[in-house]
């Protein structure tokens, strides 16, 4: 019966990790629309499929003998409608939270699978991965102030989103290329915070030039890295780590919220759903209680993406709308590009 159990635990979390890692990655591609894939009380068919997996695991397990093929067969097919349907409703800003626990379910799979072949490094090796997604996990639900069950519970579907028709109708300021050349050559400092948009224009490597010519006129310039800023864990980290930007200069958000206030210019390159207020005021929007890098607070901040478009949580940003915001619209790295030529005259 144990060799069942261990059976029947393999089959079920690899085929819900199979399918919501499917569902998952057609999201994060931008291949399936949230809205599509969610269903109105999401979360109780979620329930019922859930209690019906298990009973019938129960059941079958119960019987002792070697399960008829048509048992495992409508077993495997429940997990595997179980695991799209249990990422079906979770988007926005938890997707990162989701993807980390379906790794975890990868890894339990596995090292389930690892005690059934009696393979010691399967075994070890999935509960590597489990733990390893499943700390992951944890510390992601930390760092957006959520707890798992309100993650997995909180249905995207169910959510609505914020001020964006309201943030529609006010008037966002422009800077150019030129200003803002000379604001950050007299600044004394600047702190970048980069964003998926940067990865999108490859522009590491163009911000790490501006780095070296504010850094030869003795500006301070450091990075702003939000914990889930990006498509992936870690995933501004090794792109600056990429453009050699010296891993000093990477403050992570608690140490960037308390150098706020003395910082000069913050510049925001792609950044969009971690540097937006309405995690703070909106108890209507899908990013609320998430931790968020308070850029409003720098004496300056200047937002460098294309249009006026929402980030991955598909909400309108207040920080645009700000006083003390000034937009610098078009791609990333020819921006850059355009500011680090501007900066090259200013130094001659
Ligand atoms: P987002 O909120 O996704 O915003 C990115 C912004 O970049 C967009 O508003 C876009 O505006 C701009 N952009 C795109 N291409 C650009 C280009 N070539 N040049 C300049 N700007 C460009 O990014 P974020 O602030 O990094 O937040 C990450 C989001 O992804 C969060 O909601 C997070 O939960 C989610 N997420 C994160 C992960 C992990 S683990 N990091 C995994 C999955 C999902 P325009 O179109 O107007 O240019």
């Amino acid at each position: 019966m144990a060799q069942l159990l261990i059976l029947f635990l393999t089959l079920l979390i690899g085929a819900v990790a199979f399918t919501g890692s499917m569902l998952a990655y057609g999201k994060l591609q931008g291949l399936i629309d949230d809205s599509k894939v969610t269903l109105p009380r999401h979360n109780i068919i979620n329930a019922v499929l859930l209690a019906v997996l298990l009973v019938l695991t129960v059941y079958v397990i119960s019987m002792g003998s070697q399960p008829a093929l048509i048992w495992i067969v409508s077993i495997l097919l429940i997990a595997l409608l179980y695991g799209f349907s249990f990422v079906a409703p979770i988007g926005g800003a938890d997707m990162p939270v989701v993807i980390s626990l379906l790794n975890a379910f990868t890894g339990l799979s596995a090292a389930a699978a690892g005690l059934i072949y009696d393979n010691n490094i399967m075994l070890v090796g999935g509960i590597l991965v489990g733990s390893a997604g499943i700390i992951l996990t944890i510390v992601m639900c930390k760092a957006m102030n959520r707890s798992l069950f309100n993650v997995l519970i909180g249905g995207f579907g169910d959510n609505h989103k914020g001020k964006k028709e309201e943030g529609e109708a006010q008037l966002a300021k422009e800077i150019s290329c030129s200003d803002l050349a000379v604001q950050l050559y007299y600044s004394n400092t600047v702190l970048v915070v980069p964003g998926y948009g940067l990865a999108v224009a490859q522009a590491q490597k163009v911000v790490k030039r501006m780095d070296n010519l504010l850094s030869a006129n003795g500006v301070d310039v450091n990075y702003a890295i939000h914990p889930v800023a990006g498509r992936m864990p870690g995933h501004m980290n090794v792109l600056l780590a990429e453009a050699d930007v010296p891993y000093p200069k990477l403050l992570d958000m608690e140490d960037a919220n308390e150098a706020m206030a003395n910082t000069d210019m913050v510049i925001v390159i792609g950044a969009n759903d971690v540097v937006n207020p309405a995690a703070y005021d909106d108890p209507a929007s899908p990013v609320y209680g998430m931790p968020v890098i308070n850029v409003w607070d720098a004496k300056n901040v200047v937002v460098m993406k294309r249009s006026m478009s929402p980030g991955y949580a598909g909400i309108q940003n207040q920080l645009f709308f700000h006083h003390k915001t000034k937009m610098l619209f078009g791609d990333a790295k020819s921006s850059l590009e355009e500011l680090n030529d501007e900066l090259k005259t200013l130094e001659s």
